[in-house]
């Protein structure tokens, strides 16, 4: 039970990220560097990812990030106990760049591959930066995922509930692009959320009688996109992306909501844990809802550091250093899976 030390390669999306993290044999996690080489001047003027682009640039940019992450761990190949790339789920001609270029590397020094499912490393993001220890109630948030799982340990997760439309990700981005705002809209319509006043606008709120836990953004989106053409000032946009982000954090609290009044009532006397993760648990509205719904239901409340939340390669690391740990790899013929399900 030596110290892992893991190089993690993440491409499913727009950014091309390596990262080296060392797991110890107590669960220690040590973050040894992790970079992010990212596409955004690529994709911007096309107002979103376009996924011929975003193979192409992670073919360019992935020997020179994998190098920079190697050389900011001061390490050498011959120091790492395996390689872990993101196998799936998202745009197949980038995870094929990193998953083939992580073969590649295990091939030629004789080391371990681990095929990493990319909601994975989203479940284990906040365990970069504090011990939590499984079981715990997880909501991931991201461009391309909304789902409440219930995660039990390494790999093992139940869905309590998801999306039947879009993403809470991607309804900010849809929303802030019908409202004028550049790529990728969530961080671009917080910013402009600041100061507003969110009580102007009535949106819709979804599914409110519907049983379980799942999420509907498409009436939100088709009732910004209304309101977004009528707003003539600079106050009125302010208000209404407010408004947005607030019904937004109210659909995810309130699902949450329930989520953890069901779950706690299975786990009598159990400590109960909850972690936000995903692109939109760096939202700061989104995390405040969520921490005040936790301390409620006695949930003791993570979400990971902001540069874990959105894309990156250490989560992936980290995954494979888990699974590694309980001495599962993945065949060198590994396939890449655009769809994935946990
Ligand atoms: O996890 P992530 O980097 O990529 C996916 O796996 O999808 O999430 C990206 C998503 C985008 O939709 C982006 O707009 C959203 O996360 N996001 C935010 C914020 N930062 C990123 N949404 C709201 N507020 C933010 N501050
Ligand atoms: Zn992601």
């Amino acid at each position: 039970n030596t110290p892992l030390t893991v190089l993690g390669l993440e491409t499913s999306c727009d950014e091309t990220a390596a990262s080296v993290v060392r797991l110890d044999a107590n669960g220690r996690v040590e973050v040894l560097s992790s970079v992010i080489g990212t596409q955004f001047a690529a994709h911007a003027p096309y107002g979103g990812v376009v996924p011929e682009i975003a193979a192409r640039a992670h073919v360019e940019m992935i020997d020179s990030v994998t190098a920079q992450a190697m050389k900011e761990a001061g390490l050498t190949y011959s120091d790492l106990s395996g390689v872990a790339a993101t196998a799936g789920p998202g745009l197949v001609g980038g995870v094929m760049v990193g998953l083939s270029f992580g073969k590649a590397v295990a091939l030629a020094r004789g080391l371990p591959l681990v095929a990493v499912n990319h909601l994975e490393g989203h479940a284990v993001s906040a365990r970069l930066a504090a011990d939590i220890p499984y079981p715990f109630l997880l909501l991931l948030v991201s461009g391309g995922h909304c789902q409440l799982l219930s995660v039990e340990g390494v790999g093992a997760c139940r869905r309590l509930g998801s999306t039947i439309d879009d993403a809470a990700g991607e309804a900010f981005d849809k929303i802030a692009k019908s409202m004028g705002l550049p790529y990728p809209g969530g961080p671009a319509l917080e910013k402009l959320a600041e100061g507003g006043d969110p009580s102007g606008y009535e949106l819709p709120r979804a599914l409110l009688g519907r049983k379980g836990f799942d999420f509907s953004f498409s009436g939100l989106k088709t009732a910004a996109a209304r309101f977004a053409a009528t707003v003539a000032t600079e106050e009125e946009r302010r208000d209404l992306a407010a408004a947005v982000q607030a019904a937004i954090a109210r659909q995810l609290s309130e699902r949450t909501d329930k989520a953890m009044a069901a779950y706690a009532q299975e786990r009598p006397g159990q400590s109960l844990r909850f972690v936000v993760a995903g692109g939109v648990a760096a939202n700061r509205a989104v995390r405040s809802r969520l921490q005040e719904v936790a301390e409620r239901h006695g949930f003791s409340f993570d979400a990971p550091p902001l540069a874990y939340c959105t894309d990156n390669a250490a989560m992936i690391a980290l995954a494979g250093a888990e699974r590694l740990a309980l001495g599962i790899s993945d065949p060198l013929d590994a396939a890449a899976r655009p769809r994935w399900p946990l």
